[in-house]
C-alpha cells in the first residue's frame, strides 16, 4: 500500500498545467465502442480509471495503442464479447457506459455492477429507464447488469434526477438507433457536452447536449477516422485553485475552460482570493490573507460541482468565521471533515450540512482518504498544515489525478510517495 508523507507548511506557488477531464476521457473510451474503425484520442489522462477503461476495451477485442503518453488509437472495428469482465468493471464507476455503448452498436451487453468513490447510494435506475424505453430489456441480477434488444427505436425520455451518468449513457444507447430520441432533464455538465462532441466527430448527429434537452437523430453506423482532443479537466483545474487558496499561495493553472470554472472562482472572490482571468486559456489565483468565511452549496451544473466541495472544505475550514456547506448530490460526502477534525479543524456535519467554524492554523496527522476528492482534500490539508501529514489509501486518487505529486512538487509542496506493509 502506497501512503503520501506531506511536510507543511508550503506556500504553494508557480504554474502548473491541467490534464484532460477523467469524466469525460472515462466516458469517451466506451463510447469509442460505437466507432466501426480506427479513432485516435488526444489529451487523454493518464490515471487508473483510464488504464482500466482501456484494459476492459481489450477484453471486448479492441486493438488499443497509445501512440503517446496522452494519446491513444482504438481500432473498434472488430468486437469479439459483448461481456465485460466483472472484477474490471466493479473497479469503477464510468464501466456503466459499456452498458450503453454495447447495447448500440452489438444489441447485447453484460458488465459486473459499477463500482466508484463510496460517497452514498449511486442507483442506476434513470439509465435502465431509458435503455427500457428504447426497447432493450434489462435485467440485474447476481452483481451484474444485462441488457439486450432486438433493435433499438428512437423515443422520447424524460429524466426523473438529473444525472451526468444517465445523461450519457442513454445518449450512447440513442446514437445508432432507428428514428429520433429525446432526452429531457438532461445534465449539462461540461463533459456530456464533451462526449456529444466526440461522437459527433466520429459521425453522429447529436443536438442540444450542454442543454436540459438532448435530441439524437439515429445514425446507421459511425465510421471513425476522426482524431477528438478530451476537454481540460474543470475538477483537477479547481483542486489546484483551492489548493492556492488553503495555502495562502499564488497559482497560475494553463489549459482551463475558465467558463467551467465560474461558480468556482465566484465563491474564491467571496474567500477573499484574487482571480485573473489570462488570455491563453490561463487563470491565475492569489492571496496572502486568510480566506474570509463562505456559504456554499452543491447543485448539478452549472452550479458548484460536488467533486470540488472537500477540495473547498480545506479552505473554509481555515477560514476567518463560519462557513455553511449544503451538499446536495451525495449523502456520504463529509467523511473527510472527520479526518480533518483530526488535523485541528472545527467541523460538524450531520446530514447534508457540514458547518465550519474556522481555525487560524491545521496541524499534520495520519489521515485516510474515503474516496477520490476527499484524498485530493486532504493532501490540500497537509500541504497547509504545520508537520508532518501521513496520507493514507492513495489509489483512490490516482484514480483521478494525473502526476498529482509532481504537479504539486513543481508548485513547492514537500511529498513523498512511500511504499509501507499492509
Ligand atoms: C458523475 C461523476 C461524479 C460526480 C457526479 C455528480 C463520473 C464517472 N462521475 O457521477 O464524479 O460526483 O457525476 O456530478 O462522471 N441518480 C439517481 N438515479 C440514477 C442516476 C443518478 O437517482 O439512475 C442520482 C444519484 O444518486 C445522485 C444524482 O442522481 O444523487 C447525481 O448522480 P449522477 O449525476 O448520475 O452521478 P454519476 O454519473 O454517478
Amino acid at each position: 500500500m502506497e501512503k503520501f508523507i506531506i511536510e507543511g507548511p508550503t506556500r504553494l506557488c508557480g504554474d502548473v498545467n491541467i490534464s484532460g477531464a477523467k469524466n469525460a476521457a472515462v466516458a469517451i473510451i466506451p463510447a469509442a465502442l460505437l466507432v466501426e474503425g480506427i479513432c485516435t484520442i488526444e489529451n487523454v489522462p493518464q490515471i487508473s480509471d483510464v488504464k482500466i477503461s482501456c484494459e476492459i476495451l481489450k477484453e471486448l477485442g479492441v486493438k488499443v495503442e497509445w501512440l503517446t503518453p496522452n494519446t491513444i488509437r482504438l481500432d473498434t472495428t472488430h468486437i469479439n464479447s459483448t461481456t465485460a469482465p466483472i472484477d474490471m468493471t466493479s473497479k469503477f464507476r464510468a464501466s456503466y457506459y459499456l452498458i450503453g455503448s454495447l447495447l448500440s452498436r452489438c444489441h447485447s451487453a453484460e458488465v459486473g455492477s459499477p463500482g466508484g468513490c463510496k460517497i452514498g447510494a449511486r442507483p442506476i435506475d434513470q439509465h435502465i429507464k431509458g435503455f427500457e424505453a428504447l426497447g432493450a430489456t434489462v435485467t440485474v441480477a447476481n452483481g451484474r447488469i444485462s441488457a439486450k434488444a432486438d433493435k433499438l427505436v428512437g423515443t422520447s425520455i424524460y429524466l426523473d434526477t438529473v444525472s451526468v451518468g444517465a445523461t450519457i449513457n442513454v445518449m450512447l444507447a440513442a446514437v445508432l438507433a432507428e428514428g429520433t430520441t429525446t432526452i429531457d432533464n438532461c445534465a449539462k455538465e461540461p463533459h456530456v457536452v464533451d462526449v456529444a462532441n466526440f461522437l459527433n466527430t466520429m459521425g453522429a448527429d447529436i443536438r442540444g447536449a450542454g442543454t436540459d434537452l438532448i435530441k439524437i437523430n439515429g445514425v446507421k453506423e459511425l465510421k471513425g477516422n476522426g482524431t477528438y482532443s478530451v476537454v481540460p479537466d474543470q475538477i483537477e483545474a479547481g483542486t489546484y485553485l483551492l489548493a492556492a487558496m488553503a495555502t495562502k499561495g499564488d497559482v497560475t493553472i494553463h489549459n482551463c475552460i475558465s467558463k467551467h470554472l465560474e461558480s468556482l472562482t465566484s465563491k474564491i472572490e467571496e474567500m477573499g482570493g484574487h482571480v485573473e482571468e489570462l488570455p491563453d486559456d490561463s487563470i491565475r489565483v492569489w492571496t496572502d490573507e486568510r480566506a474570509k468565511k463562505c456559504n456554499i452549496k452543491t447543485l448539478p451544473y452549472p452550479v458548484f460541482p460536488t467533486d470540488l466541495q472537500p477540495q473547498a472544505g480545506v479552505v473554509l475550514a481555515l477560514a476567518d468565521g463560519t462557513s455553511i456547506l449544503n451538499e446536495n448530490i451525495w449523502e456520504s460526502r463529509f467523511q473527510y471533515t472527520e479526518e480533518l477534525n483530526k488535523m485541528g479543524a472545527h467541523i460538524t456535519a450531520q446530514g447534508k450540512t457540514a458547518v465550519f467554524e474556522g481555525v487560524e492554523s491545521l496541524s499534520g496527522a495520519p489521515v485516510s482518504a474515503s474516496d477520490l476528492r476527499a484524498g485530493a482534500a486532504l493532501l490540500i490539508a497537509g500541504m497547509a498544515a504545520n508537520g508532518k501529514t501521513e496520507l493514507s489509501n492513495i489509489a483512490l486518487i490516482d484514480r483521478g489525478y494525473e502526476c498529482i505529486e509532481e504537479k504539486f512538487t513543481k508548485l513547492g509542496a514537500k511529498i513523498k510517495r512511500v511504499d509501507v506493509e499492509e
